[in-house]
């Protein structure tokens, strides 16, 4: 027996970008299931990054039950170190904004709690196969649940939030079609118990890689380093793991602790060629990835999201179609001033494995030269803190 419902706005993926795509639809008093293949536990278990934008924060504080500014940190700056010395980047001094540390499973524990709570229907353990009548005005999601059971979502609009393996953008458009770019390194990450090792994230250029020293709470920390892609997560020794952090944070002395997990994060460059296919369309990291350098990943996904419960306010309370005619343009707009933004970020710091003195020497130029000039320090801060919504 095939379970069928219908609902005004069909969602695939329970992560950000679904959850507060679901909660602004609310708000405006629009139907919507989100199916999601993970169970609860995963979802709120798994560790992604934590650095939130003003404009992300100012949203979720709005949420009911939010602890963002309870649990959540403001972080006025972040440091940039290269040549054994650190300069820190204002954030309020130069863009007149700051950003959050609150780490995105937190986020998402906050956003399930508030959706559950507002009797949103969100179906765990449910997989997404297909989606059916791309070119029509109900599109449906044909899945399946973990008993085995067909699951039906016929709907007025469908929403890929499904993640970078995403089935709704293969239904759209084929799973490759977009822009590309990979790294030739990928980030050894840690989680530890210690101390905090500096009031602020270290971002750090040193001759032998980059390394960004991040936290978690007073008593875990996150910290990264650029690694072969290849590498194996296992492989090191914590002595190892240490050794090799405290030489790229040069003029540093990081507290260790016990590291109790690791991983090592593969990262690319990635945007859609279509975000919109009649009444489908794909946001987050279905339609979209960055390197997490720039710590844009969850913030553009809510961006997205903004935009497009606008769209669909218009579309199915108004019957508008402008606003979702405009959308992908509008949503483009952003993502490329990211992607642009976090590859930057990257090539700024890391050192590529092929790199020649000149690309080394030529790299601390442009260090240099945003460091010492307002205007480059300011445009950093304005990309990291994110830029004013339109
Ligand atoms: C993190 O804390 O996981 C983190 C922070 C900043 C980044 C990336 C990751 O740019």
């Amino acid at each position: 027996m095939t379970s069928a419902v219908r609902t005004q706005v069909a969602i695939v993926g329970a992560g950000p970008a679904g959850l507060v795509l679901s909660h602004l639809l609310a708000e405006a008093g629009i139907d919507s299931i989100i199916l999601d293949q993970r169970s609860r536990e995963d979802i709120e278990s798994t560790i992604r990054a934590g650095i939130l934008e003003q404009g992300t924060v100012d949203l979720l504080a709005t949420i009911e039950g939010s602890r963002v500014h309870i649990v959540g940190q403001r972080h006025d700056g972040i440091e940039l170190r290269f040549e054994g010395a650190g300069h820190r980047i204002d954030f309020p001094g130069l863009a007149g904004r700051s950003v959050w540390l609150y780490p995105q499973h937190e986020a998402l524990k906050d956003l399930l709690a508030a959706r559950l709570a507002a009797g949103q229907d969100l179906r765990f353990g449910v997989t997404a196969t297909a989606v059916e009548g791309v070119d029509t005005t109900s599109p449906r999601i044909v899945a399946v649940d973990d008993a085995g059971v067909p699951v039906e979502v016929e709907a007025d609009f469908v929403v890929g939030a499904d993640g970078s393996h995403s089935v709704v953008r293969k239904a759209m458009s084929g799973s490759h079609a977009g822009y590309f770019r990979e790294y030739p390194f990928a980030w050894f990450g840690i989680l530890c118990e210690a101390a905090p090792s500096a009031d602020e994230l270290i971002y750090s250029n040193s001759p032998d890689g980059f390394a960004l020293i991040s936290q978690r709470s007073p008593t875990v920390q996150r910290m990264y380093f650029q690694c072969d892609p290849a590498a194996d997560a296992g492989a090191m020794s914590e002595a190892e793991i240490w050794d090799t952090l405290q030489q790229r944070v040069p003029g540093t002395t990081l507290v260790e602790g016990p590291i109790f997990q690791r991983d090592v994060l593969r990262f690319r460059s990635f945007v859609a060629r279509d975000l919109r296919h009649g009444r489908v369309a794909i946001v987050g990291d279905a339609a979209h990835t960055v390197p997490p350098t720039g710590a844009k990943g969850m913030n553009l996904a809510v961006a997205d999201v903004i935009l497009l419960a606008r769209a669909l306010e218009a579309l199915l309370l108004r019957s508008d179609e402008g606003p979702i005619d405009g959308w992908a343009d509008a949503a483009r707009d952003r993502i490329w001033k990211a992607q642009h933004f976090s590859w930057w970020m990257t090539s700024m710091l890391h050192v590529a494995p092929d790199a020649s003195d000149f690309d080394r020497l030529r790299q601390l130029g442009e260090l240099r030269s945003v460091v010492e000039s307002e205007a480059g320090r300011t445009y950093l801060a304005e990309g990291y803190t994110g830029w004013p919504m339109g």
